[in-house]
């Protein structure tokens, strides 16, 4: 079996894979400073920081033969054909960097333990455990043998050029994504783990996603961030988010937990006020995302507990708190907002460790 310095897990179904199949366990990611406006080839408009779940992953399998470029993919064990023509479009444009992508024909099995397109970044799970199957490929394929880092860098890299917050998922812990004077050594062109040393108090961040509604949104991210091209206020938000980055930063070090909480909070209210203010305006939040909103801020006056919201591109509200403070926050949740969740479901997640090559079984 192929060596890879990440960790590596045996599973059921790999027992019965074959050499020429390689699998990747990616996670989903939550950011805290959000990636919103892009510019070039996937290049982002500001620094981005989110942490890497546990939980929430997609876990991709790939099968290689010789071919033209052909792709195939199975999404949860059926044909997705949106997601089979992303794939490819995918591929092709990421040509130039494995040219061997045109002299095979790729298998791909791709599955989500958790609902796709309703604002958990699933792209970013999906795309991430695809860029790191390719890299593993990449390796065969040339016989080369990367380092760790340059490993993850490349896989990252990739990941990026299908979808950007897939970039941060490469890493555990805590991410950023986009060059900032705030954390020397981030890059446009992949991410990398945080610079700085994060105090104790935010070390096992816990993130309990409460799905308000898990159909389909009706502006995907990608349109989102078009929409910000010719936005009133893009250039106003991208001196913000540098700011807003600069700022989390140095709470993290110095544990300011009431500091975490205000830029945390300005960056999901701020996410979905630039779609309310984009040409066509639009609305991704749901009545029920405002009363889970109201009733987080209520509890934290009246506790004085450090928990609060955040939300990616869609109504869901992602609950962020301190391991510590799990037993009130849970109860919390089960008496006070479930009721406002569809069928009363909920994702409890963490921070995690990044992604995993899951063994071959030979
Ligand atoms: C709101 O990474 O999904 O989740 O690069 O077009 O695939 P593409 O967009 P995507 O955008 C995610 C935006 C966000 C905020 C974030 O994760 O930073």
């Amino acid at each position: 079996m192929e060596k890879e310095s990440l960790s590596t897990k045996p599973t059921a179904a790999s027992q019965q894979l074959t050499a020429s199949r390689i699998t990747w366990q990616s996670p989903s990611n939550i950011a805290l400073i959000k990636y919103w406006g892009k510019h070039g080839i996937q290049q982002p408009r500001n620094p981005s920081i989110s942490f890497t779940l546990s939980e929430c992953h997609t876990e991709t399998s790939i099968e290689w033969e010789k071919g033209s470029g052909k792709a195939e993919l199975i999404f949860n064990s059926e044909k997705n054909l949106k997601f089979q023509t992303r794939a490819e479009d995918y591929l092709k444009s990421i040509r130039s960097y494995l040219p061997f992508l045109g002299s095979i024909d790729l298998h791909i099995e791709s599955f989500n333990n958790f609902p796709h397109s309703a604002g958990i970044a699933s792209s970013a799970s999906a795309m991430s455990s695809l860029a790191l199957c390719l890299t593993s490929l990449e390796q065969i394929m040339s016989g080369t043998d990367l380092s760790k880092d340059e490993f993850l860098q490349k896989a990252s890299f990739l990941a990026r050029l299908g979808s950007g917050s897939a970039s941060r998922s490469i890493f555990g812990g805590y991410v950023i994504w986009g060059k900032t004077d705030s954390c020397p050594g981030s890059f446009d062109d992949h991410a990398c783990p945080l610079c700085v040393e994060v105090h104790d108090k935010f070390s096992d961040m816990h993130d309990c996603i409460l799905i308000v509604d898990d159909g389909v949104k009706s502006v995907s991210s990608r349109e989102g961030h078009a929409l910000m091209d010719t936005h009133p206020y893009a250039r106003q938000r991208y001196t913000q988010a540098h700011k807003n980055a600069a700022t989390l930063i140095a709470a993290m070090q110095e544990g300011d937990e009431e500091t975490f909480i205000s830029i945390v909070e300005q960056e999901a209210l701020g996410l979905h006020g630039l779609m309310m203010s984009s040409d066509p305006a639009y609305i991704l939040l749901k009545p029920n995302t405002l009363h889970i909103i109201d009733k987080i801020r209520a509890f934290r006056k009246y506790t004085n507990i450090p928990v609060c919201f955040t939300l990616d591109a869609g109504p869901n509200v992602h609950i962020l708190y301190p391991a510590r403070e799990t037993s009130s926050v849970q109860e919390f949740i089960k008496n006070e907002l479930l009721v406002y969740c569809r069928d009363n479901r909920r994702i409890d997640d963490r921070i995690g460790v990044g992604p995993q090559k899951i063994m071959n079984g030979e």
